[in-house]
């Protein structure tokens, strides 16, 4: 097969690229991104073998070469770019309605005109909102996005459905939990846990830490987007979830554990703006349907993935770079500040 990827140099892309080459040693990825701040090249550092890298920007029309181009031939697009973190999105918005909203659109189009014969839209559980201390979200449960990403999110998934509708486009949405693993942008709570932990730094728990988040591990999602490509009916959407539920401070202190350092680290801070109190997924449907479950489970994967981090201070310095630092020491200082005057 000949699949396109977008964002194949961020987290989940990265990760995606890497286990479907191991695992289809004959076939072959071309991978659109922009390389903004989160994508990384030593992501891609291993991958020797039918892999290419194309640096453009999905909303680009005019470069060459152009998305048709790009298109022309391939079995599957697998549309991961995005701009994915949700204090990025409450600090500034544009750029997520642009790639988010935009980019997904002129991808559908041009899928629409090459009439590609599998588009896999990868979303989030965070379009459906918030839940409270019960409940479970079904494919079935009404968008209610809470976050600029999250809304972000959601327009990118109606577009997609509305393609499949009126173009009759072969689309399929993912809509998964929170992931973690290898190669994560320590922005996001586990990497920046665990490398925090790692070099002594504070860890800066949002609120109270009461906040509720499904983890999966990156690679159980990569054979989830594997089994949808097999399985996967056109048209639907697929909840990807591990079941594996925990509140920040009981990832955040498992981390300390399992690093062995002290709880003196944590720091409580100012909350996030409208922050949703708990996510969790119904997957009954993606069992049933796509004959998948997660493999791995939660002790097993964040020790695996803070061993990573130990064993690889040479891309969490790559990750940790000045701009990040600089974007980090504002936001926590920020944070802790206003926190210290409650
Ligand atoms: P990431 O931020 O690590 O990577 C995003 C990648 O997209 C980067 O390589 C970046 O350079 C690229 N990109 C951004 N804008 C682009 C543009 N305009 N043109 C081309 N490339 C562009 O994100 P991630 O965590 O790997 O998430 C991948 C996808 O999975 C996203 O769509 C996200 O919404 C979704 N998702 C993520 C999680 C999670 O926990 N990380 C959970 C559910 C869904
Ligand atoms: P994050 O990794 O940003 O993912 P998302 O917001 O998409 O769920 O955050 C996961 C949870 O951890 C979320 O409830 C916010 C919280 N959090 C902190 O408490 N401190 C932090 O420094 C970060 C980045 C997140």
């Amino acid at each position: 097969m000949k699949l396109l990827v977008t964002g194949g140099a961020g987290f989940i892309g990265s990760n995606f690229i890497r286990y479907w080459l191991r695992t289809h040693r004959t076939d072959c990825i071309c991978n659109v991104d922009k390389l903004t701040y989160a994508g990384n090249l030593k992501n891609l550092d291993d991958l020797t073998h039918g892999h290419e890298l194309v640096c453009r920007d999905i909303c680009d029309e005019s470069c060459d070469p152009t998305l048709e181009d790009l298109m022309e031939g391939v079995d599957a697009v697998i549309h991961f770019a995005a701009e994915s973190h949700v204090d990025r999105s409450i600090d500034s918005s544009a750029e997520f309605i642009r790639t988010n909203v935009m980019g997904t659109q002129r991808l559908l189009e041009v899928a629409r005109r090459k009439r590609v014969a599998r588009f896999v839209h990868i979303s989030t559980d965070e379009v459906y909102g918030a839940l409270g201390p019960t409940g479970e979200f079904t494919e079935q449960t009404p968008l209610d996005p809470n976050s600029p990403y999250a809304a972000s999110k959601a327009g990118a998934d109606m577009l997609a459905r509305s393609y499949f509708r009126t173009h009759g486009l072969p689309v399929i949405v993912t809509r998964a939990c929170n992931n973690y693993g290898p190669y994560q942008h320590p922005e996001k709570l586990i990497p920046l846990m665990t490398t925090n932990a790692l070099e002594g730094l504070p860890l800066p728990v949002y609120g109270k830490g009461e906040q509720v988040r499904e983890w999966l591990h990156v690679e159980d999602n990569c054979r989830a987007i594997e089994a949808v490509l097999a399985r996967g009916v056109p048209g639907e959407v697929y909840n990807i979830g591990s079941g594996e539920r925990h509140n920040n401070i009981t990832i955040v202190k498992t981390i300390l554990r399992l690093l062995d350092r002290p709880s003196s680290l944590i720091r409580f801070v100012e909350d996030r703006l409208a922050h949703d109190f708990r996510y969790a997924l119904d997957c009954s449907k993606a069992r049933r349907e796509l004959q998948w479950e997660p493999q791995i489970r939660l002790e097993e994967g964040l020790q695996m993935t803070v061993t990573w981090y130990q064993a690889n201070r040479a891309w969490v310095e790559s990750a940790k770079n000045r701009p990040f630092k600089d974007y980090y020491s504002q936001m926590y200082e920020s944070r802790a500040g206003y926190a210290g005057k409650q």
